[in-house]
């Protein structure tokens, strides 16, 4: 419980600006954004491309920042709790990486970001 107020409350702080889904999250107790909704949002609805093509605001790439940090606290319904710890941990450091403001980070991202790879192995 602690930590998940912690999470929430470092979320928070991070994402000021972005109201959040509902924080119903069935997938992951500890988690704000479903893994749907950071499909929806960040990877098919451009905040992703916008971000490792270096074209976001500072509040957009701490946004899809928290939006993968939920997304490794989510569990996968298909595939090993190993693979998507791996898949996901990659997301979230190298978006840690372009809010950090690294070179090359854009590129990291992109390449972390494999539709095909992760669905053919967690997508139901
Ligand atoms: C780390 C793993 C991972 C990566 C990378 C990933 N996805 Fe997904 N995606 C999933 C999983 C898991 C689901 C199924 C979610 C569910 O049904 O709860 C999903 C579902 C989706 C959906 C359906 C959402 C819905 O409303 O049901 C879309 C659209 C999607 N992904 C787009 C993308 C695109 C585009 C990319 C690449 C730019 C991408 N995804 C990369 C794991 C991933």
């Amino acid at each position: 419980m602690l930590r998940k107020i912690a999470a929430v409350t470092i979320l928070a702080a991070m994402t000021a600006a972005f109201v959040a889904a509902p924080a119903t999250a069935k997938e992951g107790e500890e988690s704000k954004h479903a893994t749907k909704d950071v499909m929806k949002v960040a990877f098919k609805g451009g905040l992703l491309k916008k971000v490792a093509g270096g074209d976001a605001s500072d509040e957009e790439k701490a946004k899809l920042h928290a939006m993968l940090v939920s997304l490794s606290k989510n569990k996968a319904k298909k595939g090993e709790a190993d693979s998507w710890k791996k898949l996901t941990s990659a997301l979230v450091k190298a978006s840690k990486a372009v809010v950090a403001g690294e070179a090359d980070a854009g590129k990291a991202l992109t390449k972390a970001a494999n539709c095909k790879a992760c669905h053919n192995l967690h997508k139901e």
